[in-house]
């Protein structure tokens, strides 16, 4: 449905992933908005849904958090309704941001959808994630500028700006236009008239945040247990002391839970934990039977993947302790096995946005563990069923 263009991607990951910022003019060319505002707002009735209005009213920032009582109360003065997660909601949103999968899924984090009024927009600011926003309907300024030590500024608790910087790139952005900026890079959108903007960002967890989730990994599945040891103990003219050799051997320690196979279970556990608060657990979904399942696929039903599912796997690893009989993959911080003769099939699968009969037919027929695996995602809700 979407199809990204005026870019070339392997000059893009060359020369400006992480590096430059970028206007791609008319990377979508007659771009059609995902959702209207209309829908978006609709969007923040839910409890789960991360929203928030930023508002300029006579000069004063202030910060609202959806769900709202009443939404038409904080559309004051200049205003932009934010939404997180889209692409778990809204299917074309999904397809919007798959058109960038020349960055690994792994790296993705969401896309966030903004509507703006004329004037709106959240002010000067710095992010930590990298991010492609898209210019939806509407027509916006965007300035850009280069990291530099940028004054931070606080209008509101909930808001962080900066009080100016140089832009580099200074330019309207029409429908189907695209601006990528690198972490930190400072930036600011201001809308020229009602506007939607669709903000592709991508994770980059810190090691703070590595750390405490292996960490919590490690004490669920009760793992790490092994203990400093010291039994080359040797006197010492201080008791107090702490010895350079005692230090290492800390580190050492401390590296070796990076080398077991309690980091290569978590990793992709991690990796593949896109799910949502409160997404997906409270929901009623329809038990199909395998050989109703089938039946469907024969009598052409589409499969399509559920919008927010990015299923990942690891690279197969040249060691025996890679699991040679099974090919393991990832979806919500959940893993999924299958026998490894089905590798192939199933990867093919988890890549494709929608399955018929015919996909089976293309990828060698029918191979008997894949009407069970079919079933389970589907019962799941992580793949559903359409015309
Ligand atoms: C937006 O207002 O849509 C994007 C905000 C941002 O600059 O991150
Ligand atoms: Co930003």
């Amino acid at each position: 449905m979407y199809r990204l263009q005026n870019i070339n991607t392997d000059v893009f990951l060359k020369e400006y992933w992480q590096k430059k910022p970028l206007l791609i003019r008319q990377g979508f060319t007659d771009f059609e908005d995902p959702i209207d505002e209309h829908e978006l707002a609709g969007l923040t009735e839910e409890d789960s849904v991360d929203s928030r209005i930023v508002s300029n009213h006579n000069g004063k920032w202030t910060v609202a958090h959806g769900p709202y009582d009443d939404i038409n109360s904080h559309c004051l003065g200049q205003w932009s309704l934010l939404v997180q997660s889209v692409d778990h909601y809204v299917p074309a949103a999904d397809s919007l941001m798959n058109t960038f999968d020349f960055i690994p899924v792994w790296r993705m984090d969401d896309l966030m959808v903004s509507y703006s009024n004329a004037g709106a927009g959240v002010g000067p600011h710095l992010d930590q994630y990298d991010v492609f926003i898209i210019q939806g309907k509407g027509s916006r300024r965007w300035q850009v500028g280069l990291p530099d030590q940028y004054e931070a500024v606080r209008p509101h608790c909930d808001l962080s700006q900066i009080t100016g910087f140089t832009p580099v790139i200074d330019e309207v952005l029409n429908p189907g236009d695209i601006i990528y900026i690198p972490a930190n890079h400072p930036h600011n959108g201001a809308a020229l008239e009602p506007c939607m903007n669709y903000s592709v960002g991508f994770r980059a967890p810190s090691q703070q945040e590595i750390l405490s989730s292996f960490a919590d990994y490690a004490i669920d599945n009760n793992l790490l247990s092994k203990r400093f040891k010291d039994r080359a103990l040797s006197p010492r003219k201080f008791s107090g002391e702490i010895k350079q050799q005692e230090v290492a051997q800390f580190k050492a320690l401390l590296a070796e839970t990076l080398q077991g196979e309690a980091f290569e279970k978590w990793l992709p556990i991690f990796l593949s934990d896109n799910k949502k608060a409160g997404d997906e657990s409270n929901q009623q979904i329809e038990e199909f039977s395998e050989q109703a399942m089938m039946e469907m696929l024969q009598n052409g039903e589409y499969f399509y993947r559920a919008p927010g599912i990015k299923p990942l796997f690891v690279e197969p690893g040249n060691s025996d302790k890679h699991g040679e009989d099974n090919f393991t993959f990832y979806i919500l911080g959940e893993a999924y096995s299958g026998p490894i003769e089905s590798a192939e099939l199933v990867k093919n699968f988890l890549s494709e946005p929608f399955i018929t009969e015919e996909f089976l037919a293309d990828n060698g027929g029918q191979h008997p563990e894949f009407a069970p695996l079919l079933t389970l995602l589907v019962n799941k809700g992580y793949w559903y069923i359409g015309e």
